[in-house]
């Protein structure tokens, strides 16, 4: 979800450079078009954003989380998908949930956040406390992932950005789990940037 924070707040900065130009004009573009940043110019955009554009951490997770809200909301619209659980890591991918999550219940899901690994920095704890302001459910303890069907219609992924390196902590593997085998749709953000520039 690390690149929607990127495409999110570089949508009319940076992108058109780094695809070589012409799909960011805000016309309809082709799959054919698009590739995908390797970690290191992930990097390299994230840095740009900070030192060159100077956007604050804050600026990025929002434009992030709130891109994430609404190419989910496009793709699997609640609607037909009413419960949506958000699975949030420890940094600022978890952070880009949190955002999603609060956008998203204002879109019409019910939406639960699993956060097993919080960070305690001021910035996070008020994403989440603000997601708990507006009505999202703090799911504690996961069920096993193949009874995560039973309560929910789509999975967000929020665990790792670009600049995660194995290996998956313990306190994380649970939440792993619940993304890799629950059945569910899951939203990860490359279908997702895809979506976010053709669709949006
Ligand atoms: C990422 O892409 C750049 C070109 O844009 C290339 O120089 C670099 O080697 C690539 N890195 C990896 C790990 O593939």
């Amino acid at each position: 979800m690390l690149l929607f924070r990127l495409f999110g707040s570089a949508l009319l900065l940076r992108v058109g450079n780094v695809f070589g130009g012409g799909i960011m004009t805000g016309k309809q573009c082709s799959s054919s078009s698009i590739r995908y940043l390797n970690q290191s110019e992930a990097v390299a955009l994230d840095q740009d954003l900070f030192n060159e554009y100077k956007f604050s951490v804050d600026q990025l997770m929002e434009l992030a989380g709130l891109s994430v809200a609404m190419a989910v909301a496009k793709v699997y619209p609640p609607s037909l998908y009413k419960s949506s659980l958000i699975v949030c890591g420890p940094g600022n991918n978890g952070g880009d949930g949190l955002v999603a999550a609060r956008h998203m219940k204002l879109f019409g899901y019910k939406v639960a956040v699993h956060y097993p690994k919080r960070t305690p920095r001021p910035l996070y704890e008020n994403l989440l406390h603000q997601c708990k302001n507006f009505g999202v459910d703090i799911v504690e303890q996961l069920p096993h992932p193949k009874d995560l069907i039973n309560d929910y219609n789509i999975l967000v992924d929020a665990l790792f950005g670009f600049s995660f390196k194995p290996p998956v902590r313990d306190e994380l593997k649970p939440a792993l789990d619940a993304l890799l085998d629950s059945g569910l749709p899951v939203c990860r953000y490359s279908k997702v940037i895809y979506l976010l520039f053709c669709c949006t």
